[in-house]
């Protein structure tokens, strides 16, 4: 990473805003379901604390759409991480309102501040120079750690750090290293596999990757398009047809490419994606009328894992089927187990892979786990991240 880190400036007993992203997932009573991201961010704090920094952390949660609501409060976080820190944390009331802004001014050496959700101002998302400005007048210096928010040019993302020096994080360094070199300088074979509900979300992630990659497994609701694009039928599953011609258009470019494009041969199908359905399975070119492809078949878990064996270098995003219904699991936690077996650099890009990982209990056996849903994404496009690109070049 060609940007400056925490690790390349001076910071004892500085001010510093530190943009987390704690947008974690909470049950109906705010209790937090997953800390990840807020373990992740573990390493930045503790560091900074050994700095003497005064600690002003900032993040948002939800989408409040610029308005208080409790239930987007980050004082579930603050508990959550002065659990884990084993400290006090301070919980300001607002973002940049009188408490927050008193708060800030008031704090100690080794003290850590959190402000409330920063989308409770319309401002933060609309990248409003005086918001950012005012965020920035808190602190002397800006730390984004946030990786799984460096898609979006907000103020406190992007904005603050035209007023004040900008430096990343242990995370986001550690996120850009792995993305980075697994995209960028991957040993071979690498094989990218990548699922979830519909081509169009993932479009410009397969065009990029068909530059990159050795072997591309596609899985999950968006490989009926590849189907449907062939000339078969698909019954009821997933289907986008305005992008036959793109999925035609891809395929090509595989093979123009000499990339090796791996589709599924046989599904599980069902009426209904429920729990109670009656399921069987059948090859992907024979799916009936009523009935839809929810995970994919005992064949195609052999025949994708054949290749993952292979590789030394795999990219993971989407899952294979209806992870969430457990008959129709099969497909996506055989490929997270496949994956936590190689001897190879196993990247798991976020979102829905990384619950699935984490639901095969295989998190601590693959080699990185990003916190990125959409940047993670956004990354694989081949696309800069502008919470990265705002930070002071090394
Ligand atoms: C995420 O969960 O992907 C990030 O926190 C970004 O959230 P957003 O999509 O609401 O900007």
């Amino acid at each position: 990473m060609n940007k400056k880190t925490i690790k390349d400036i001076d910071l004892k007993g500085k001010k510093v805003f530190v943009r987390c992203d704690f947008n974690v997932p909470m049950d109906e009573n705010q209790n937090i379901v997953d800390n990840n991201r807020i373990v992740a961010a573990l390493p930045t704090i503790q560091y900074l604390l050994e700095q003497n920094c005064k600690i002003i952390l900032a993040s948002h949660l939800g989408r409040p759409k610029g308005e208080f609501k409790l239930e987007y409060s980050l004082a579930p976080v603050a508990k959550e991480l002065s659990k884990l820190l084993n400290k006090e944390i301070i919980m300001a009331k607002d973002v940049i309102g009188e408490d927050a802004m008193q708060k800030a001014e008031n704090l100690k050496e080794g003290e850590i501040l959190l402000l409330e959700n920063v989308r409770f101002h319309k401002e933060e998302t609309e990248n409003d120079p005086e918001f950012s400005k005012k965020l920035a007048s808190m602190a002397e210096i800006f730390v984004n750690d946030a990786f799984g928010t460096a898609h979006r040019a907000h103020s406190s993302t992007t904005g603050i750090a035209e007023y004040i020096p900008a430096v990343s994080g242990f995370l986001i360094e550690k996120e850009l290293k792995f993305l980075g070199n697994a995209i960028n300088n991957p040993e071979r074979p690498f094989v990218a596999i990548l699922g979830g509900a519909k081509v169009s979300d993932k479009i410009e992630v397969i065009d990029n990757l068909l530059e990159k990659v050795d072997t591309l497994i596609i899985g999950g609701g968006m490989a009926y398009t590849f189907f449907k694009a062939q000339g078969y039928e698909v019954g009821k599953s997933i289907c986008e047809l305005d992008k036959l011609d793109l999925a035609k258009h891809l395929m090509e470019k595989a093979k123009q490419k000499g990339v090796k494009l791996l589709l599924p041969i046989d599904t599980k199908i069902a009426k209904e994606g429920t729990a109670e359905a009656e399921s069987k399975t059948v090859k992907c070119t024979e799916i009936p009328a009523d009935w839809e492809g929810l995970d994919i078949g005992e064949e195609t878990i052999n025949l994708f894992i054949e290749e993952i064996k292979k590789a030394k270098t795999v990219v993971w995003n989407g899952p294979l089927g209806l992870f969430e219904v457990e008959q129709f699991a099969e497909g996506t936690n055989a490929i997270a187990n496949a994956l936590a077996q190689i001897h190879a650099t196993t990247i798991i890009g976020g979102g829905d892979s990384a619950a699935a990982i984490k639901k095969a209990g295989v998190e601590d056996k693959v080699t990185h786990v990003s916190t990125g849903g959409g940047a993670s994404l956004e990354f694989l496009e081949g696309k800069e991240l502008p919470g990265i690109t705002a930070l002071i070049e090394n």
